[in-house]
């Protein structure tokens, strides 16, 4: 049968994939960040799963405001990456997994979640910038890649708790996969962060590191912020974070198993107009 095996939190600030792409991971602005992912890369080359499950936000570049699926699972065979304006990032196409999309859609929507099925899209930087921070720049992506979309672009969004719960859902369908294949749940976006306003460039040290503790020790109590908690406190861009309880509630704890193990926490300020946070929780 299928698992989940781990969690990985990130951000997916554009200017991170800007950085990478034109060469600037060394300069003193951005060496501090890419620093932080050095563990997470070796982790994830000696822990390369057989699937990741990526839950991002697309920022109206596949979908645009005319149609906005609140949750949006792609079961195609593969997807480029999108342009956003400036021509698409020079990555690697991204190799889906038909089958298990497929099969996690049925179960899903079985369990009462109503997804969008999308047979055809591109993938902007909210996808994208992950990898690339996990990754480096490999010639291909190390594993499929299934992309789940989440609104959180337009209100009215999905409440924290309902992502927490439908984290679960997606544990349960890929447990029940009849195929033996390690997966692993990324949770995307964030953390503080607000692109627009009066506020714009708000950020909030203890909102986040508040958040990290809960998200690791209380997803409970993560799970039940509202959403006017996010916008006081996060910045209207932080309501991002309600993505990282999607992979969250897909741990094992969230089904009465056990605790995970942390084995990375990073946070640091500032990158572009965002304070970038990284976590990687274990199933023991
Ligand atoms: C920035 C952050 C985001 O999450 C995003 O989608 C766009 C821009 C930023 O910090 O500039
Ligand atoms: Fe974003």
């Amino acid at each position: 049968m299928a698992r989940i095996t781990a969690s990985v939190y990130t951000s997916h600030v554009p200017a991170i994939g800007a950085a990478i792409d034109l060469g600037k991971t060394h300069e003193p602005y951005w060496q501090p960040v890419f620093q932080g992912y050095e563990f997470g890369k070796q982790w994830l080359k000696d822990n390369t799963p057989d699937v990741i499950f990526l839950v991002y936000n697309d920022h109206a570049t596949a979908f645009s405001l005319d149609m906005i699926p609140t949750f949006a699972i792609g079961t195609a065979a593969e997807y480029q990456p999108a342009d956003e304006g400036w021509g698409p990032r020079p990555v690697p196409k991204v190799i889906g997994h038909p089958e298990l999309s497929a099969h996690i859609a049925q179960s899903v929507i079985q369990q009462d979640f109503d997804l969008t099925i999308v047979n055809k899209m591109d993938v902007d930087h909210g996808l994208t910038v992950p990898l690339s921070l996990m990754c480096g720049q490999p010639q291909a992506w190390p594993c499929p890649v299934i992309p789940f979309a989440v609104n959180v672009v337009q209100y009215p969004v999905p409440s924290g708790q309902r992502c927490f719960n439908l984290g679960k859902a997606i544990a349960k369908a890929v447990a029940s996969f009849d195929q033996d294949l390690k997966v692993q749940i990324w949770g995307t976006g964030g953390m503080s962060h607000q692109l627009q306003g009066p506020r714009a460039g708000l950020i909030n040290k203890d909102f986040d590191n508040d958040f990290l503790d809960k998200l690791i020790n209380d997803p409970e109590a993560a799970a039940s912020i509202p959403h006017i908690h996010y916008v006081r406190e996060a910045g209207s861009e932080g309501i991002e974070l309600v993505m990282w309880l999607i992979a969250r509630g897909a741990m094992s704890d969230a089904a009465g198993g056990p605790k995970p193990r942390a084995v990375r926490r990073f946070y640091h300020v500032p990158a572009s107009n965002t304070a970038v946070g990284h976590l990687i929780l274990e199933n023991t």
